[in-house]
């Protein structure tokens, strides 16, 4: 469903910046919601993610010589950005949000795919800022998708999303698993994603809701995950396999099943690390559970693994925090909710939601009344669409 008013302004936007029209392209990556199976895709566990119809669009055109160029229609107010492919590799923090697509153009260098030219690149997105649903990964997954398009580089969609787990892991300094890069780059519309990401082997499950929306709440708290503490719960996640290894022959948490948790969990001494590993074990068996009920139909039971979710985040992964809390815990009150619980790295962003269609309205007013009241500021509410990956418009 692509959005043509976002099209026109990329295009349109491209000529006033850079004078051209001809052999100029459109395109589009969307974002990502995850339905459950959080935190757990650095630990070789599953998640459950989709493509959202929101994302990233831009307009890209090859030069003749060796300079990028970058304008973002939301964050004009750092007009052109400008540097030459020979100086990408000693960039400074300053290069803003273009950070990302160099960090995609490294990232394929890496690989052996080097551009011979430039390019120039307009992009706008409609995803809220800040607001966990991967206009990163959106911004990765179209660069990748452009370099493909414009140097014909052979690239699957699927390398195009670790191309650009790996700029932002080392590039963007964020440690962040697999899962947005790979909801964007191999969304499909009515889709979820359901992916082990000890192998990346997966499957799509087809997301019929009938009688029911998928609705997005977003704190509007401001957050960035590289400043947040997902680094730091990735560590600890490290060190509690580390210390497993040591009695049980695992490579990732998501090897685990509860029962085989529950006997050797004690090798964790610290408390604190104990539960970490324990979200990550538990989450992951949810996930696996919650795409099995969804499967049988049991839309009730997938929305109660959500609630189980949220609150092993809450109180296990402590990667809440009062906004989010306060989203979920309103969200549970109201008839007609199926479920409800944060989504993406959390400490901010927005949270998914399950609500049946007559529920909806009651629910984006009662919900957003009670979280006004209690933060001081208000949340905003979209009805979201599963859409596909990304694509030339
Ligand atoms: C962020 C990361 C993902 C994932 C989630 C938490 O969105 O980018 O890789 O770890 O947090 O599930």
């Amino acid at each position: 469903m692509i959005d043509e008013k976002m099209k026109q302004v990329v295009l349109e936007t491209f000529e006033k910046e850079f004078g051209k029209k001809e052999g100029v392209n459109a395109y589009f990556a969307p974002g990502r919601v995850n339905l459950i199976g959080e935190h757990t895709d650095y630990n070789g566990g599953h998640v459950f993610p989709c493509a959202l119809t929101i994302g990233t669009y831009a307009a890209a055109a090859k030069r003749e010589d060796r300079t990028l160029q970058f304008y973002s229609v939301n964050q004009d107010r750092f007009g052109v950005y400008k540097v030459s492919l020979d100086d990408i590799d000693n960039i400074s923090d300053k290069a803003g949000w273009t950070n990302y697509p160099i960090g995609v153009i490294w990232a394929f260098a890496k690989r052996g795919m080097k551009l011979d030219k430039g390019f120039d690149m307009v992009i706008n997105g409609n995803i809220p800022n800040g607001s966990g649903l991967s206009s990163s990964a959106s911004l990765e997954v179209l660069t990748g998708f452009i370099l493909r398009d414009i140097y014909g580089f052979e690239v699957s969609n699927q390398d195009i999303a670790l191309i650009g787990q790996y700029s932002e892991n080392n590039y963007n300094g964020c440690n962040c698993g697999i899962m947005d890069q790979f909801a964007s780059a191999m969304g499909k519309e009515d889709n979820a994603i359901f992916l082990d990401t000890a192998d990346l082997s997966f499957e799509y499950a087809p997301i019929k809701l009938d009688g029911a929306k998928i609705v997005i709440a977003n704190t509007n708290k401001k957050h960035k995950l590289t400043d947040s503490q997902y680094n730091a719960r990735r560590s600890m996640c490290e060190e509690a396999l580390a210390i497993l290894q040591k009695v049980v022959d695992i490579k990732g948490l998501g090897d685990l099943s509860i029962e085989e948790f529950e006997q050797h969990k004690n090798v964790l001494t610290d408390p604190d690390m104990q539960k970490k590993a324990k979200h990550a074990v538990y989450e992951n068996q949810r996930t696996i559970e919650a795409v099995k009920a969804l499967k049988a139909g049991d839309l009730n039971h997938f929305g109660e693994l959500m609630r189980q979710s949220h609150e092993s985040l809450r109180d296990d992964y402590d990667v809440t925090g009062i906004e989010l809390d306060t989203l979920a815990e309103e969200a549970w009150k109201i008839p007609g909710v199926i479920g409800s619980r944060m989504t993406g790295g959390g400490f901010g962003g927005c949270t998914v939601s399950i609500v049946k269609d007559e529920a909806v309205e009651n629910f984006k007013k009662t919900v957003g009344e009670n979280y006004l009241k209690k933060i001081g500021y208000e949340a905003t509410f979209y009805t979201v669409e599963i859409g596909g990956g990304p694509e030339k418009i």
